[in-house]
């Protein structure tokens, strides 16, 4: 087998740029003239730019209905959408939102051929059925940047609580027909939000980049989003900011992130995040920016204790190092140092909390390990160090 062996998923047509959302109604009607609108509750509903975009959505004569989802998208959410709008000839899906806006979107565009309950086909449920893509077009409009579900083939539905679950329903045809980006819907994003989600943008950069299961395409695209990530980041996680140019780069790396993560899977931290997700209600770019730190250090021990081929995961990781900290001078041991500090250094900076602030207890560590599941780590990780990880973060 030659040392290049991969394969890509295609990529949604993408629209990127300030003002963009004012050529949606174009774009909408390449797809016919029923629209189901997929909304969160809150934020954009209440701005000027969807004020605007639903007069012109009437003035071009559009027959659009309106489906508002809040939280992370449940199988319930899923139903009641294609309960209402089954029958009624929707031409194309949009979504308007954050991550979990554009997982329902995705979701609900592939259910409402269907007619079914989506848990019938949510990957992993005992007896699940495999999906054949049938859908109606999808067109994704994120309003914060992070999940990087705006190129992805899967939709996570989550059931927090006893045999909860974070599961995905995934297909290659599920990855959005148009994609649109307009960083001037960024702007009013609180705090909390762009750490948070930034935190999982980076978090999905570096998994993919340093997954088993990548290709020199999935290493451009990540090295791409990470640079841009690291010369936005501290600007935009400083104050509720209006910087359009740091927003912008912010939301460039989450696409490249969602990108990068279809075609190279994500590692332990993501793991974590399917088994913990579904065990307490903690938003996931909270989870990833709180396990980062402490997941990659016990990912490089393991890869130091191993040798051999794997010290290849430790050059990518040191490059990840000198791109965080625009510092091309260091070695590699040098780099992968200044990379747990950089990280380090944020946990402690941007305060994120620990598990423990969101009713995770040491008592539920085994339980979570015996179900955390993560193929795509750069080495594969013992229960002890499972454990390791999450005892420094509760
Ligand atoms: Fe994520």
């Amino acid at each position: 087998m030659t040392l290049l062996d991969f394969g890509l998923f295609r990529q949604p047509r993408v629209f990127f740029g300030e003002g963009k959302l004012f050529q949606l109604p174009v774009l909408i009607g390449e797809f016919g003239k029923k629209v189901l609108l997929v909304t969160g509750a809150k934020s954009f509903r209440q701005s000027e730019g969807f004020s605007l975009l639903l007069e012109r959505l009437c003035s071009d004569s559009f027959l659009f209905r309106q489906y508002t989802v809040s939280g992370e998208p449940s199988p319930e959410i899923i139903d009641q959408a294609v309960t209402e709008y089954g029958n009624t000839g929707i031409d194309v899906v949009v979504a308007i939102g954050g991550g979990s806006v554009i997982d329902a979107g995705k979701a609900i565009s592939a259910m409402l051929l269907k007619k079914e309950p989506v848990e019938l086909y949510i990957e992993g449920l005992p007896g699940y059925r495999v999906h054949d893509g049938s859908k109606v077009p999808f067109i994704a409009v994120p309003t914060t940047s992070g999940t990087g579900s705006e190129a992805t083939n899967n939709a996570v539905i989550s059931k927090v609580g006893r045999n909860g679950y974070k599961r995905s329903l995934r297909h290659p045809a599920f990855i959005p027909e148009a994609v649109l980006i307009d960083p001037v819907l960024m702007l009013d994003m609180p705090c909390w939000l762009t750490v948070s989600s930034g935190m999982d943008a980076l978090t999905q950069l570096i998994e993919a980049f340093v997954s088993p299961f990548g290709s020199p395409y999935v290493d451009a695209v990540a090295l791409s989003g990470l640079e841009y990530f690291s010369e936005s980041f501290i600007q935009v996680s400083q104050a509720e900011t209006r910087d359009i140019e740091a927003r912008s780069k912010m939301a460039y790396a989450a696409l490249m992130s969602g990108i990068a993560l279809v075609n190279a899977g994500l590692g332990i931290v993501h793991g974590f995040a399917s088994s913990i997700g579904g065990h307490i209600d903690i938003p996931h770019g909270v989870l990833c920016a709180t396990l980062l730190g402490a997941a990659t250090m016990e990912n490089m021990v393991q890869l130091r204790e191993r040798g051999g081929d794997t010290g290849r995961f430790l050059v990518k990781y040191a490059q990840v190092g000198r791109v965080l900290c625009a510092d091309f001078s260091m070695d590699d041991d040098e780099s992968c140092h200044a990379l747990l500090k950089k990280l380090d250094d944020w946990e402690n900076e941007l305060n994120f909390p620990k598990l423990g602030a969101f009713g995770f207890q040491e008592k539920d560590i085994d339980g979570i390990v015996s179900c955390t599941r993560c193929k795509s780590n750069p080495v594969e990780l013992s229960d002890e160090s499972m454990k390791k990880i999450l005892k420094q973060r509760l």
